[in-house]
Parts: C-alpha cells; sequence; structure tokens
C-alpha cells in the first residue's frame, strides 16, 4: 500500500505564532497584494498591534515542508479604531446609519493566499475557519474595486460566499484608491461539494 501524499494543513494560529512567523506572513501579503518589498516593514508594528485587539483570531495554510501558504486574520470591531471611524464616516455620508453593520461584528483584516498557490479553494478555506465561531453577528471587509476590469478572484470569492456591498466607491483616509466595504451576517452557509 502506498502512504498517502504529504497534505497541506490549515492551522488556527496564537499570537505568538504569528509573531515568530511575521517575516514569512508579510512576504506572502506583498507577494499576494503585488505591492513592494519595503511594505512589510511599514505593516509588521500594525499586525502586531492587531493580534492584541479583543476578538483576535488568525488562520493559517501550512505546505508539507512547514512554510506558510496562506494567512488570515481579524478581529472584533469597535468604536475608536481607525477601520470602524472610516466606515462610520463612509455609512453616514451614505445616509445609511440605521442599519446595525457596525453594532456587531468581525473585521476581516486580511486575506492573502501566495501566487503560486492561489486557485486551488485555499483562499476559501481560511475565511470559512477564520470566520467560524467569531462571535460576532456580522462580518465586514474593505478591498479595491475592480473598475472596468473583470472581478478578480477576492471578488468572487467574497460573492460566492455571499457577501453584499455595504459602501461602493469609499475613500479611506490617506489612500486614493477606491474601496468597496463588503459583509454578510454570520454564520455562513456551509461549502459547497468540492469539484
Ligand atoms: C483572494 C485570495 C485570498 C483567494 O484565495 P484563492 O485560494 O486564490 O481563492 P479561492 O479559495 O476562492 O479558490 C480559487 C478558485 O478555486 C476554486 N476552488 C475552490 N475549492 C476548490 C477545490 N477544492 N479544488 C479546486 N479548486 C477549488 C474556486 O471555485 C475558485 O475559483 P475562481 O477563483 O476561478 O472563482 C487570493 O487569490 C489572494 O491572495 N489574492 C491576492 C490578495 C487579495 O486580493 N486579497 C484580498 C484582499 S481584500
Amino acid at each position: 500500500m502506498t502512504a498517502a501524499p504529504p497534505r497541506n494543513r490549515l492551522i488556527a494560529l496564537t499570537a505568538g505564532e504569528l509573531a515568530d512567523r511575521l517575516a514569512e506572513a508579510l512576504d506572502v501579503y506583498i507577494a499576494a497584494m503585488g505591492y513592494p518589498p519595503g511594505t512589510g516593514r511599514q505593516r509588521r508594528s500594525l499586525w502586531l498591534e492587531h493580534s492584541r485587539r479583543p476578538g483576535w483570531r488568525a488562520m493559517g495554510w501550512i505546505d508539507p515542508a512547514g512554510s506558510l501558504l496562506g494567512i488570515a486574520y481579524g478581529y472584533t470591531g469597535s468604536p475608536g479604531q481607525w477601520w470602524y471611524e472610516e466606515v462610520h464616516r463612509g455609512l453616514r455620508r451614505a445616509g445609511l446609519t440605521e442599519h446595525p453593520w457596525l453594532d456587531d461584528y468581525f473585521e476581516l483584516t486580511e486575506l492573502h493566499v501566495r501566487p503560486d498557490a492561489q486557485g486551488g479553494g485555499l483562499g476559501e478555506g481560511l475565511l470559512r475557519a477564520l470566520l467560524a465561531g467569531t462571535g460576532s453577528s456580522r462580518v465586514l471587509l474593505s478591498t479595491p474595486e475592480y473598475g472596468s476590469r473583470p472581478p478578480g478572484r477576492a471578488w468572487r470569492l467574497y460573492r460566492r460566499t455571499g457577501f453584499h456591498d455595504v459602501l461602493r466607491e469609499h475613500r479611506f483616509a490617506g489612500d486614493t484608491r477606491p474601496f468597496a466595504v463588503l459583509g454578510r451576517e454570520l454564520p455562513l452557509d456551509p461549502a459547497r461539494p468540492s469539484r
């Protein structure tokens, strides 16, 4: 009988484990987003600060050699956080303060898969595992608009998993790019059977 081939593992990361793998996690982020290498240094302290926030959780994919293939994290949103205040401003501006979007939500802050590992369902695995057991009523995230281009993989993933538009063409302070804020109620619907 032949042994089953070694498989990638989806694991929950503690704040200490993420700190130990921070350089590798930031490499995944930079490669996935196509950002210049220096971006990682700027993000280091922010990611560590996020890992101390209430409700913080992180998941990662590890390949059989122990390398990180994907990373996702988020935390409980609350007033006073930069992202909360920015989205609150956007909702007010759009006259959308009636909906309880910001009352009890988990902010999906980062979700990235190394480019050579994309396209096989790892991103959806991260998203589902991260959002299972957040304790929040809903999840919110922001993602760059795709404009006139066809929707990319992140957009297809969010639509497939039932995310709705909360804000479109939102401008976060200090960033000239338009962003969409997407959200949905939790829990997520069960996954479709894999193809
Ligand atoms: C967005 C991102 C995290 C998605 O991760 P991914 O692993 O590439 O994407 P998915 O889990 O959606 O899987 C991709 C494809 O595999 C398919 N798939 C799902 N399960 C599968 C399985 N078991 N076997 C084979 N294919 C599968 C999906 O249907 C999907 O098809 P599509 O992309 O053609 O629509 C990743 O592409 C990425 O890091 N992108 C750049 C960074 C980024 O945009 N991050 C989000 C910022 S907001």
